[in-house]
This record gives structure tokens, C-alpha cells and sequence, in this order.
């Protein structure tokens, strides 16, 4: 298991002031950038434009979360815009190894992404291929929906798996994650933590980044 890192969503932050935001998030090891299309999921919010821009505005590097459809066609595109890591959903890839290797390739981290009821075991194979998996604790689309605990199982056996296979692909955890949440996720062996309104509805949202650092570190102690 990877050290413990979060990666808060600004996806309910102001997108006005997108740049102010990420400045109020200082010690967060990613920015996670939510990207949804209106059909993969339904709702919408930015592009590669955006993207691009944000990556340049800061040092922190980017985690793009890309919920699209036809996502073969346009995942490299993030990678090319300066995303230290691209996420695509199983679900939305018609061909998930060549995607992974052509974002590696692209020079970013190449990560999958599975919504809640989608099993983890038809990829057991893929994971030499990935540098992360992301587990969705929600359904995708929106910030601000309550933790699926029904999940906690598949992180279970998503480790598991990532232990049988020595690989050091990292898990992380998206979809209600809180200070009330994080500590069953980090127990059930996640170890990147995306926190999107927990973070962003806090007074000071880096602070908020420490204590959920904190408690994933101790639940894991
Ligand atoms: C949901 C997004 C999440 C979301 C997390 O589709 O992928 O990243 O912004 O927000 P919270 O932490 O509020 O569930
Ligand atoms: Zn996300």
C-alpha cells in the first residue's frame, strides 16, 4: 500500500476563481478535475482548454477524472494538456489496455476508474497495466452525495488483488468522503483519498486536507 495522499475535487469549488481556489488547498498532493461530457454522466462542466489553463496556474499537478463517453478518442488529450495523472472509466473504454498504454506513453500516470456496480475482477489482469484504480463511492455526476458503503467490500478484494499481483498500483476512493467516511476506506486499504465537498465546504479547506490526512493515517495504523 502506497502512503497516504489526498487528492481534493474542485468540483464545488468557485469555478470562477479556479485558480484563488486551488491556492486555498496548499499542502494536497493532487488537484482532482472532474471532467464530465452531459453523457456519460449528466452534468457538465469543463474541457481540455480549462484543464490546460489550470495545470499552468499550479505547481500542485493534476488528476484528471475524466467522465466521458468515447473516452479512447480524447484521453490523451489531458495527458497532453499537462495532467500529471488520467483517470478513464471502464465503463465509457472500448479498448482499456491500449488507452492505459497510450496515456503512459503520453508521459502521465494512467489510471482506471469503475463505478459502484461494476466488479473488480474481470480486470485482475489489467492491473500491471494501471498506476491507479479508482473506486467511485458514489454515483458519478455530482459532488455532495452520501458514501456508498456497499463498496467497502470490492476495496477489500480490490487490495487483495493488488497484493496478489505485487503491483504497486494505487486505489483510490472518490464519492462521499469525509472525516466521518475516510477511516473505513483507509482501513479497507485505500490510499488516495478524493474529498470534494468536505474539503470545499470547510472554513479552511487545507486544514480540512490535514485532518482527513490524519485520520486515513491512523486508521491505517
Ligand atoms: C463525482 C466526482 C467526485 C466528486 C466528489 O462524480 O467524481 O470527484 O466531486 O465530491 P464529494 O466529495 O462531495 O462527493
Ligand atoms: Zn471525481
Amino acid at each position: 500500500m502506497g502512503h497516504v495522499q489526498i487528492t481534493p475535487s474542485i468540483l464545488n469549488a468557485d469555478f470562477a476563481n479556479l485558480s484563488a481556489e486551488v491556492a486555498r488547498i496548499a499542502s494536497a498532493d493532487w488537484v482532482h478535475v472532474d471532467v464530465m461530457d452531459n453523457h456519460f454522466v449528466p452534468n457538465l462542466t469543463f474541457g481540455p482548454t480549462m484543464v490546460e489553463a489550470l495545470a499552468r496556474s499550479t505547481d500542485i499537478p493534476l488528476d484528471a477524472h475524466l467522465m466521458i463517453a468515447d473516452v479512447d478518442r480524447h484521453a490523451v488529450t489531458y495527458a497532453e494538456a499537462g495532467c500529471g495523472s488520467v483517470t478513464f472509466h471502464v465503463e465509457a473504454a472500448a479498448a482499456p489496455v491500449r488507452l492505459a498504454r497510450e496515456i503512459r506513453a503520453a508521459g502521465a500516470r494512467a489510471s482506471m476508474a469503475l463505478k459502484p456496480a461494476t466488479p473488480v475482477e474481470p480486470y485482475e489482469d489489467l492491473l500491471p497495466e494501471l498506476d491507479m484504480l479508482l473506486l467511485m463511492t458514489v454515483e458519478p455526476g455530482f459532488g455532495g452525495q452520501k458514501f456508498l458503503d456497499m463498496v467497502l467490500p470490492k476495496i477489500r478484494r480490490t487490495r487483495a488483488l493488488m497484493d496478489k499481483h505485487g503491483v504497486q498500483t494505487w486505489l483510490q476512493v472518490d464519492g462521499g468522503v469525509s472525516l466521518e467516511t475516510i477511516e473505513r476506506c483507509a482501513a479497507a486499504g485505500a490510499d488516495v483519498f478524493v474529498a470534494g465537498s468536505a474539503v470545499y465546504s470547510a472554513d479552511d479547506p487545507d486544514a480540512m486536507v490535514a485532518d482527513l490526512r490524519a485520520r486515513a493515517e491512523a486508521a491505517r495504523a
